[in-house]
Formats: structure tokens, C-alpha cells, sequence
């Protein structure tokens, strides 16, 4: 396990390679684990979870607020810095309410993208109006709802498994928004590694326990663990957190749509 050590320095460096600098010329834990995604160029999907020591990522009523410790929080707002859009599912505005901001580290701000299938959010949700960055909604193509203020909303073809997270992420390139962090919750990530469109999952462990509610990632059940996701891991200690940062593998096109078949029977 490396401890990861950010300082200005570094993190100066890593913005640079963000915006278009050419790959760094020192190398540090820190930037082992943000380089990858400060450096990504083209699509590249984050994944990115704060759970418990049990699993969980909020309480059974919702609470997920402080379930990632203090540099957990910095590691997460870090990533948004680095991405140009941030992806969550309308089960988290509603339990959270959210600002998806970068306020706790210097950065670009990225675009915030909700994914809200049949229309259910209400347009008084917070990130409607703090000022902050724009906001898109992705919506199935037939759904009604009400229009929703200062926000693009993108209407999808809803399929058997509801929206295709490969159509969201089309969407968002034809945007310019290629480097994506789905941030939750557990269903919304786990419907894009389900679909093998995740290159870089983290999972961020704080040592508490909170003994029952969601878990952080839930996919179809398999019957033997040969079927399980078994990436290449490398594992930092941020401090409050350990962070688990798991490479995925993407699945081509054709493997997709066999999965897509599956899901669809499934649903
Ligand atoms: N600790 C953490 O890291 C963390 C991070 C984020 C959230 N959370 C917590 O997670 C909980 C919410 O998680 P959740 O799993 O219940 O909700 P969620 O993933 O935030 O949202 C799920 C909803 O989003 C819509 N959705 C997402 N992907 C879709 C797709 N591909 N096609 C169609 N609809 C899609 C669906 O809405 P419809 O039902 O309208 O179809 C679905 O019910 C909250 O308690 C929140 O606090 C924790």
C-alpha cells in the first residue's frame, strides 16, 4: 500500500496535464493515482465509491453524508476536478440534494449530469439554483415532468434496461465531455459496470460501520466466483480512507449487446 502525499506542487502539475500538458515528468503516488484520469484523453469513465467497513454507502433512510472521512471527501472532490463531467442517479439528489462542487481543492468545476429516466425531479433541487455549473438531465424520450430551470435536458430512447449508459456517454462527447465520473449511487454505477463501460473503479473505505442500508455496489447475482470482477488493484492509504483504485475492463460493442439481451430478460 502506498500512501498517497498531495501537495501543490503535484496537484499544479496534474491540473496542467488536465488542460492539454504533456504527461509528468515526475512520478509519485499521487500522480500513480491521478494521472490516469488528468491524462485520459478521448472517453474515460471513473467510478467512484465511498463506503464503510460493512459495505455500505448510506444509512437505510439515506444519510450518506459522512460516510467517506475528511480525505475521502478531498480524494472525491479531486476527481471531479479532473473530469469535465460528474454523473448521478435521481436517487441520490433526492436523498442528498447535492452541489457536485469542487470546493474543497482548486479546479474547474465539471459539468453535472443527472440521470433522471421518468421525469421525477421537481426543478427546486439545490443544483438548479447555486450558481454553480451547468447542469444536463438525461431524460427516456417519451417522459413528461416538468421543464426544469437553467438546465439542458437530453432526451435518450428508453430501452428494456432503461437508459444505455453507452448513450448517455455519446451524448455527453457530442458535448465535448469525454472524461466522466459516475459518482452513484449504487444503481446508477452499477449499471455502467454492468455494461463494461468503467475503466477505473475506486472505492474509497472509511473505518466506520454502519450496519445495514444500501451497498455500494450491487451487480446481478453470479453463481461461482470464476464469474467474478477480479481487477488489477492498486491500493493507497489517503489518510482517514483506503482507497481500493480498480481497473476495469472495457467490453467491446458485441459483448455489450449480448449483455444488453441478458438485461433486458432479466428485466
Ligand atoms: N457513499 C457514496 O459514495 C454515495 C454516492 C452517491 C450516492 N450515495 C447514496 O446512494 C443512495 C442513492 O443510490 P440509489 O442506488 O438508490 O440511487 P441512484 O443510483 O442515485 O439513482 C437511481 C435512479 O436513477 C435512475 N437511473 C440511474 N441509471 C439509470 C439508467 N441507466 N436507466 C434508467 N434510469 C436510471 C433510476 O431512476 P428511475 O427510478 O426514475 O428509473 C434509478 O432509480 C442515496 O442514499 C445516496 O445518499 C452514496
Amino acid at each position: 500500500m502506498q500512501s498517497m502525499v498531495m501537495t501543490e506542487t503535484i496537484w499544479q502539475r496534474l491540473l496542467a496535464l488536465r488542460q492539454g500538458a504533456s504527461s509528468l515528468a515526475s512520478s509519485s503516488a499521487a500522480e500513480d493515482l491521478y494521472g490516469p484520469i488528468a491524462g485520459a484523453r478521448g472517453a474515460f469513465v471513473l467510478a467512484q465509491v465511498g463506503q464503510s467497513l460493512d459495505g455500505r454507502i448510506a444509512t437505510p433512510a439515506g444519510d450518506a453524508r459522512d460516510v467517506s472521512g475528511p480525505d475521502g471527501l478531498s480524494h472525491l472532490h479531486r476527481c471531479r476536478a479532473l473530469v469535465d463531467a460528474v454523473i448521478v442517479g435521481v436517487g441520490t439528489v433526492r436523498a442528498d440534494d447535492p452541489k457536485l462542487s469542487v470546493r474543497m481543492v482548486e479546479g474547474p468545476a465539471p459539468v453535472r449530469v443527472v440521470v433522471d429516466c421518468h421525469a421525477v425531479l421537481e426543478g427546486d433541487e439545490s443544483l438548479f439554483h447555486d450558481g454553480g455549473a451547468p447542469v444536463i438531465v438525461l431524460r427516456s424520450a417519451n417522459a413528461k415532468g416538468r421543464p426544469l430551470p437553467k438546465a439542458e435536458v437530453i432526451r435518450l430512447q428508453l430501452k428494456a434496461c432503461g437508459l444505455d449508459p453507452k448513450d448517455m456517454l455519446d451524448a455527453l462527447a457530442e458535448r465535448h465531455l469525454h472524461r466522466v465520473l459516475v459518482e452513484g449511487g449504487a444503481r446508477t454505477i452499477a449499471r455502467f459496470i454492468d455494461a463494461g463501460l468503467v475503466d477505473r473503479l475506486h472505492v474509497a473505505i472509511s473505518p466506520i460501520i454502519i450496519g445495514s442500508g444500501p451497498s455500494g455496489i450491487t451487480l446481478p447475482p453470479i453463481e461461482r466466483l470464476a464469474g467474478a470482477h477480479r481487477p488489477v488493484t492498486d491500493v493507497y492509504s489517503l489518510g482517514s480512507d483506503i482507497l481500493f483504485d480498480c481497473r476495469l475492463e472495457r467490453r467491446r460493442a458485441s459483448e455489450r449487446q449480448s449483455e444488453q439481451v441478458r438485461m433486458a430478460h432479466q428485466a
